[in-house]
């Protein structure tokens, strides 16, 4: 695209810029490459030309080893809802381990607790198990529901993101289908029908011609680029999947304990048969998985009920319900139930921000368009109109470098988010309105730059 050569050169002025700030990066991604694939840990985690490497995080802030603070708008991949490491979580998880051990491998009542309270605060859920991560709970809630409708097909959505899990590690990116890695056998995801975000026909017609035993959906795409789903898509989806003896799989591992206490079904006000949980549910923990959902449905983990392994569907693993991570969650979850004032608050400001945000877009001739429903935001440079689910957003993109500018323009200003691919933001309860109107700011400087610059005038 001709445009994108010409923001190649706004690139190069920033990458000298990036440069003369972070040399000892520059120097820590050096080594890294010798030893990490990538030079990153996880590739989702690389920025070009290379990522700022972090020493500290202190509540809505990260610092770099050079020394450069960054508002974040990554905040953990979405974990910290309440900022880093607040400091009563950390205390009970340091508690936890210093008094109980930081692995038992045996029932704990701390989970008993944890587990009462889950049920409590997150609507239809009656039991849960805890896992490793978002990716495992996942794994584990399309086998319980294959397993408990006796069916091997799973809807998902285009740019649904669940974890790296075979049976959902499809129609992630484009072209939406297919096996998102090699290594994984096409023949893994023969059962996954993968259909778009937002569109109630295309569900319909999978449902209506396969045997379907799970509808995956996140309540707003999450890595797809924050964008929300249409309450009557949700509404549709739940009357669809009971019409045809589907269970609806809301995978509330961003959505959970961010737009409300109960995540999406209760932003939403529609029911999920089960609930995926990860990142905040370990209180910012490693660790961090769980789903739960009716009892009628979990009961098939139940060994007592089911002495047969092959007549129940499995979960387990060494680390799950470890105190640590339990005692964190549980500190963390408590906490936010004392103070669901703080939903609203952050909601109304988070929406409000939003709507500066495209007031901008639109004042400067729509270069983009701002996505998302609370503290889940999304950018997005497609000129024509607001896309409504991830096809849309990658396919009427009028670049493919204007994001990876504009991340390295923000980040030379001291805002960091991930990732430079998809503009979206998980800010948390915490960020203040200084942050907000900082980031305006700073965006705004950018959509001039990026006007100036496609004019043909210099930038700097
Ligand atoms: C919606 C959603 N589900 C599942 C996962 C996978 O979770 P984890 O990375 O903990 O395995 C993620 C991770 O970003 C996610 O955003």
């Amino acid at each position: 695209m001709e445009v994108d050569a010409v923001l190649e050169g706004l690139w190069k002025f920033l990458v000298e810029e990036y440069t003369k700030k972070t040399p000892r990066s520059r120097q820590a991604f050096e080594r890294a490459r010798k030893v990490l694939p990538g030079g990153v840990t996880y590739h989702i985690r690389y920025l070009s030309p290379y990522p700022p490497f972090i020493e500290r995080a202190v509540e809505t802030k990260v610092v770099d080893v050079d020394g450069n603070v960054y508002d974040d708008y990554w905040m953990g991949h979405g974990a910290h809802v309440l900022g880093h490491s607040p400091r009563f979580v950390v205390e009970e998880a340091c508690r936890a381990a210093a008094e109980r051990g930081t692995h038992l491998g045996y029932e704990n009542t701390l989970a008993v607790e944890y587990a009462e309270l889950l049920t409590k605060v997150i609507p239809n859920v009656e039991m849960v198990r805890f896992t490793n991560s978002g990716t495992e709970a996942n794994m584990y809630a399309a086998r319980l529901a294959r397993a408990y409708t006796g069916r091997k097909y799973i809807v998902k959505m285009e740019g649904g993101w669940h974890g790296g899990y075979d049976s959902l590690h499809t129609g992630v990116t484009p072209p939406w289908r297919g096996p998102e890695s090699l290594g994984l056998p096409e023949d893994f995801i023969k059962y996954t029908i993968v259909v778009p975000f937002n569109d109630i026909n295309a569900l319909e017609d999978a449902l209506r011609r396969y045997e379907v035993a799970a509808v995956f959906v996140e309540p707003v795409l999450g890595a797809g680029g924050c964008i929300e789903a249409r309450r009557e898509f949700l509404v549709e989806a739940r009357r669809l999947a009971d019409q045809y003896g589907a269970l609806l799989v809301f995978d509330e591992v961003i959505t959970g304990f961010r737009l409300a206490l109960g995540g999406g079904q209760e932003y939403y006000g529609v029911n999920a048969d089960l609930v995926v949980l990860g990142k905040a549910v370990a209180g910012g923990m490693p660790g961090a998985g769980a789903f739960g959902g009716r009892s009628d449905v979990m009961e098939l983990l139940d060994h007592i009920r089911n002495p047969d392994p092959r007549r129940r569907s499995f979960h387990g693993g060494t680390f799950v319900g470890n105190p640590v991570s339990i005692a964190a969650g549980k500190a963390l979850v408590s906490y936010l139930a004392r103070n669901r004032v703080l939903y609203e608050e952050s909601n109304r400001a988070w929406e409000e921000f939003k709507a500066r945000l495209d007031r901008l877009c639109e004042e400067h001739g729509r270069p983009c368009w701002a996505t998302g429903a609370g503290s889940m935001i999304g950018i997005h440079f497609t000129r024509s109109r607001r896309p409504w689910n991830a096809r849309e957003a990658r396919e009427l993109r009028w670049s493919r470098v204007v994001e990876r500018v504009a991340n390295l323009y923000m980040r030379v200003n001291g805002i960091l988010y991930l990732t430079e691919g998809t503009m979206h933001l998980l800010p948390s309860l915490v960020h203040t309105s200084e942050q907000r109107e900082r980031f305006l700011k700073a965006f705004e400087s950018f959509l001039d730059t990026l006007e100036e610059t496609l004019k043909g005038r210099p930038w700097a």
